[in-house]
């Protein structure tokens, strides 16, 4: 979490910076700040609260071309202006922005800096105290920024300025994003390209623990032993047009909207000329050797591999475990002889999934990594990679990037089990093109969500949603969609489950959501749903074409079953949107939450 920017050239950099943080608010938006410095001053403007407060801040009379900045997701201190970045030596010649976690910082503080008066209750203010008086000693900063580097203990990607050399900004990283964005003349910084866009598409991937050099007209690359660094830039594939909101109020309107697009973009992107599936040859023989899969994610991204689980399991017969990311370390099951790890991420980014990618890369295990961001962490640092194509995904609430992991899923697992002999009539790629255009008579039908939205949650403080079988796990993310953007309290339940215990919360009024897609569990799901009618719940099934019952709030339109959850979590979705519209909640930017999670 957490999103830097920096900016050295000849243009004036307050906009540039400002610009930048406002595509990387989605990284946190607690606090934010910029400090740019021209040839005699360095000025400094930080606030608690978003860039548009910032954005007023600024003293529009200030000019300079070179500078960097911040947007916070709080970790170590509480939202406030003292602990928003950036942060500044005591003698306040160096100022400093860093996205991560840095754990030694008690042993730092006590051991380099117990004379030090430390203005803020951040990590991050150690690094750059740790930088002044390491300078204090050597005499030379760049030596300073090495020593500390090597010091430090934990996540960082840091930009820091020198107010005496405004012809420089020093750079690293360990664990957490950052890239290096080339240009003419001038060059940038950024957590995510997304900042940077409108500047350059020509970016730099900075490995771990590398010291990097950004002048106005060069770019330097060292290890932290000082030996050079030679790379090529690459050109992002981003498109700036993707970034922006276009007539949509809300990017998750547009994210949910894009659905169909994204399918059909999957299906195209995995198709080949004789309309079969296009896959790496050697992801297909991981799948092959391995006699288990570990699937490991978190939220959303965890949900779609429940699904995926089933996809795996019933068409390609190889058994799998889906584990949550931040507890797998903690509750390592008995590995298997042959373990492959599947890493799911819509950024790539998630700490607790790294940590997790670490940990099997040490044990030797092969990993394979389904993102959208394919120079990710993840993605570098798995043996493979499968693309999401689902474009820039901005609004916190994942939407399209968890329909386009479980479509993923579902190609992978009919080519695992085509390649391994097994005979199958379900063709992915045709059925996908069938879900894509469900999902669009859906998002066409808004209104009627909206309805159903106002009338199961403007005045309900909690909310249930049920599910058995596949459906059991879009109830899951059904759930978690509402209660990060609306605040009200929802849970997801297997069906069956809801009668041992749960069913007591249920009182006149509770919404509880249905959602039966699967023919085998279509008349126990309803019964579960009478159980709670009977005690005064305001029930809503929304069923499958085929399988539907005269009370049914909505009907959805007929996909193969395995893929119904493509279809069904629509609905989800535009609900989640209007009950959080409803109560005036920030769609896009939901309180206390950032959307890649960077630290464990
Ligand atoms: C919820 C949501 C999160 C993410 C989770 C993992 O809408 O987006 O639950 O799914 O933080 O993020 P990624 O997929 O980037 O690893």
């Amino acid at each position: 979490m957490c999103g830097i920017v920096g900016y050295i050239g000849e243009a004036d950099t307050k906009d540039i910076l400002l610009n930048g943080l406002e595509k990387l608010e989605y990284r946190g938006y607690d606090s934010a700040g910029i400090a740019v410095l021209n040839e005699d001053q360095l000025n400094l403007f930080k606030v608690k609260g978003r860039i548009a407060a910032l954005r007023e801040k600024v003293d529009d009379r200030v000019s300079a071309t070179m500078g960097i900045g911040h947007t916070r997701w709080a970790t170590h201190g509480e939202p406030s202006e003292d602990n928003a970045h950036p942060h500044q030596s005591v003698s306040e010649r160096f100022t400093i922005v860093h996205n991560g976690v840095i754990e030694n910082y008690y042993e730092i503080r006590d051991e380099y800096l117990v004379d030090v008066d430390l203005r803020s209750e951040t990590d991050t203010e150690i690094v750059v105290q740790l930088i002044e008086q390491l300078y204090n000693q050597v005499g030379d900063v760049q030596q300073a920024f090495r020593q500390a580097l090597s010091l430090l203990k934990g996540s960082y990607a840091i930009a820091v300025i020198d107010n005496e050399n405004p012809d420089v900004i020093y750079v690293a990283k360990n664990k957490s994003p950052l890239l290096v964005g080339v240009g003419d003349g001038f060059n940038v910084v950024a957590s995510d390209a997304m900042a940077t866009l409108k500047e350059t598409n020509h970016y730099l991937e900075i490995e771990d623990k590398e010291i990097v050099l950004v002048y106005r007209d060069r770019v330097e690359i060292q290890k932290l032993d000082g030996t050079a660094v030679e790379r090529e830039p690459f050109v992002t594939e981003i498109d700036a047009a993707d970034t922006e909101k276009g007539t949509y109020p809300h990017f998750m309107l547009k994210e949910i909207d894009e659905q169909p697009f994204v399918i059909r973009k999957i299906i195209q992107e995995y198709q080949d000329e004789n309309d079969s599936i296009k896959l790496d040859e050697d992801i297909r023989q991981a799948m092959n050797q391995t006699d288990r899969i570990y699937i490991i994610a978190a939220g959303t991204s965890y949900h779609a591999g429940l699904v995926g689980k089933q996809f795996i399991e019933r068409l390609s017969n190889i058994p799998v475990e889906v584990h949550i990311a931040s507890e797998f370390s903690y509750n390592m099951p008995l590995l298997s002889e042959k373990p492959l790890f599947i890493f799911i991420s819509q950024s790539g980014e998630t700490a607790d999934s790294r940590s997790v990618l670490v940990q099997t890369k040490e044990l030797g295990h092969p990993a394979l990594t389904l993102t959208n961001v394919p120079g990710s962490t993840l993605s570098r640092e798995a043996d493979y990679t499968l693309h999401l194509h689902a474009g820039p995904e901005i609004a916190v609430a994942s939407t399209k990037a968890y329909t386009a992991q479980i479509a993923v899923l579902a190609i992978l697992a009919v080519d695992t089990a085509k390649a391994k002999g097994i005979n199958l009539s379900f063709d992915p790629l045709k059925e996908l093109g069938i879900v894509a255009n469900a999902m669009e008579s859906l998002t066409d039908q808004k209104d009627a969500f909206d309805r159903i939205a106002k009338d199961l949650f403007d005045t309900t403080r909690n909310a249930f949603f049920i599910g058995r079988g596949m459906d059991y796990f879009v109830v899951l993310e059904a759930a978690l969609k509402l209660k990060e953007i609306s605040y009200i309290q929802a849970e997801g339940f297997a069906g069956g489950e809801l009668k041992h215990g749960t069913i007591a919360l249920i009182e006149d009024g509770t919404p509880v959501i249905a959602i039966s897609s699967q023919e085998n569990v279509n008349l126990s799901i309803r019964g579960n749903v009478q159980e709670v009618a009977a005690r005064g719940a305001n029930t809503c099934v929304v069923s499958m074409k085929g399988l539907e019952q005269n009370e049914d709030r909505f009907v959805l339109p007929q996909v193969h079953e395995l893929l119904a959850p493509l279809v069904s979590v629509i609905p989800m979705q535009l609900l989640a949107y209007y009950a959080a519209l409803h109560r005036d909640c920030d769609v896009d930017k939901p309180r206390n939450l950032a959307k890649s999670v960077t630290v464990e």
